[in-house]
């Protein structure tokens, strides 16, 4: 199974692409998780890649497909992946169709849907493990105890681009950038729209429908 999980920030793409990911038993590739790893380690990579993403803006066609193609090299992409949050602009589509070459046909698109008024909240709200990448929400998914992830144990942050002003220009870097890129698997006929509205357990149901 090869799927590319697509939709605005906040959308629900890393909760659902974990558990899927988990199901199918195939990598899940965040390039989002990978830049946020790079960032704590205090890599090149990350120390380019920082202030661009606690701002809200995207970090530069060269360097994601740069780590993308690095990941695709690794020999566990062969049973199959989930991509969440690449390819998100039509020169990172265009680039993956090159590295996945003629599997690129059989690639599934899966587009959740949530409006913008939505994603604000959602994100304010979210708080992720720094340590495993769980990720909660204070009201919609709340760890068992306060501040404590339930996987590990670490305490659970706020990320540093979960600010409203960041969010707004996450959700413009999705409307002027990632939108053609939804156009795009459209005109293959690849892509299949998910409502993202509603319970996490019920839009995973709806996720796998659009997959089967
Ligand atoms: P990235 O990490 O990819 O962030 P994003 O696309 O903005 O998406 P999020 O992680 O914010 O949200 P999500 O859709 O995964 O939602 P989640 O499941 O957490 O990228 C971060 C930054 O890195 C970018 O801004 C950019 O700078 C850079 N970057 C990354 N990839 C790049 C690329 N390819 N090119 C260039 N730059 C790149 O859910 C959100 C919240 O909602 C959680 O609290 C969750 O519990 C809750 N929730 C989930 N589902 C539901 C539901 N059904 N109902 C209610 N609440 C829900």
């Amino acid at each position: 199974m090869k799927v590319i999980l697509i939709g605005p920030p906040g959308s629900g793409k890393g909760t659902q692409a974990k558990r899927l990911a988990a199901k199918l038993g195939v990598p899940h590739i965040s390039t989002g998780d990978m830049l946020r790893e790079a960032v704590a380690d205090g890599t090149e990579l990350g120390l380019k890649a920082a202030p661009i993403m606690k701002s809200g803006g995207l970090v530069s066609d060269d360097l994601i497909l740069g780590i993308v193609q690095d990941r695709f090299a690794k020999p566990d992409m062969e049973k199959g992946y989930i991509l969440d949050g690449f390819p998100r602009t039509l020169v990172q589509a265009e680039g993956l169709d090159k590295i996945v070459g003629n599997d690129g046909e059989r690639l599934r698109v899966t587009e959740l849907l949530v409006p913008d008024d939505a994603i604000v909240r959602r994100i304010t709200l979210r708080r992720t493990c720094p340590s495993c990448g769980a990720i909660y929400h204070l009201e919609n998914q709340p760890p068992a105890t306060d501040s404590v992830c339930d996987r590990c144990g670490a305490e659970v942050i706020a990320r540093a681009d979960d600010t409203e002003e960041a969010v707004r220009k996450r959700l413009d870097a999705f409307h002027r950038d990632t939108v053609p890129v939804t156009d795009y698997y459209k005109s293959k006929s690849v892509l299949r729209e998910v409502d993202g509205i509603g319970p996490i357990d019920e839009v995973f149901e709806r996720i796998e429908q659009s997959l089967s």
